[in-house]
């Protein structure tokens, strides 16, 4: 299953965020093959689980949070997932420890502790697990054939939108400016520019530290340094930004 879907210079995907189909895979087998078994409210309803349910699952929420639509293309899409809930008759104390041990599940497997990723992926447990016991319920109706849903970071907080209390007060990287008509080179002149957060907020698209991957993604970098809109918490001193547009210029030397 492919992994990364975001455009650089846009903001990641959820499942980006999380590094692809793999890690909530490995947080599906944790739930399914580590907790649920021995749990007494969860146990007897995944009792007769297909083999293949983590892989269900992780495939389902891939989806949800941006990735390839491989629950709707290989394993049945919306209506199959509903009609697995259907008449199971589920209770509010089933549903919490199935949203309990799953986060636990996802710290297990290494998912991202960022608040924002967690706000995230907790706001559509929450979510999909009330309208999983809305839809369990006798007499209930499910609206047929909707599409599988799309989620996304909670209101504003996406990443690299606040600036960590862990991270302030720590010194940027010491850098000089080249002076007009100084040779300007990416080691010396551009890497320093990028500080470590920067670097970890752009870290799903590619990296801030590598020559490589800068010089592929320049006019999309330069773009958004000139637009204000990186870093997210203040525009560079136009200096700093021309120094950059004349890296660019020279050709991008290492
Ligand atoms: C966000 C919330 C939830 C998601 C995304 C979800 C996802 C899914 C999916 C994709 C399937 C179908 C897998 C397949 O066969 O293709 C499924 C089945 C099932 N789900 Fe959920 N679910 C959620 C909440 C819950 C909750 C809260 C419970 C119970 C406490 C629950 C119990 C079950 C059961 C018993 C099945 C059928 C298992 C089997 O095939 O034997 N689900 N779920």
């Amino acid at each position: 299953m492919s992994e990364g879907t975001s455009q650089p210079g846009a903001e990641p995907t959820l499942v980006d965020w999380a590094g692809g189909y793999q890690p909530l895979l490995r947080m599906t087998k944790i739930f399914y093959g580590r907790y649920v078994p021995k749990d007494p409210l969860l146990g007897p309803l995944f009792a007769n689980m297909a083999p293949d349910h983590p892989e269900r699952v992780a495939a389902w929420l891939c989806e949800v949070f941006g990735g390839p639509k491989a629950y709707s293309e290989s394993y049945g899409g919306y209506d199959r997932m509903v009609s697995r809930h259907l008449g199971r008759e589920l209770r509010e104390e089933q549903r919490s420890r199935w949203v309990q041990l799953l986060c636990k599940s996802a710290d297990d497997a290494g998912l991202p502790v960022d608040p924002e990723w967690r706000a995230a992926f907790v706001a559509y447990l929450e979510w999909g697990s009330r309208i999983a016991v809305e839809n369990s319920q006798p007499g209930a109706h499910p609206p047929p054939h909707m599409p599988v849903p799309r989620w996304w970071w909670v209101c504003d907080a996406v990443p690299g939108s606040r600036v960590s209390a862990l991270e302030a007060g720590q010194p940027a990287t010491a850098f000089e400016l080249p002076g007009a008509g100084e040779p300007i080179s990416f080691a010396q002149h551009i890497k320093p520019l990028f500080r470590e957060r920067d670097r970890q907020s752009m870290r799903f698209a590619f990296d801030l530290w590598s020559h490589h991957d800068v010089s592929t993604h320049a006019d999309a970098i330069l773009a958004r340094l000139q637009a204000g809109t990186m870093p997210c918490d203040g525009a560079w001193p136009p200096q700093q930004l021309d120094v950059f547009r004349r890296w660019v210029d020279l050709g991008k030397p290492a």
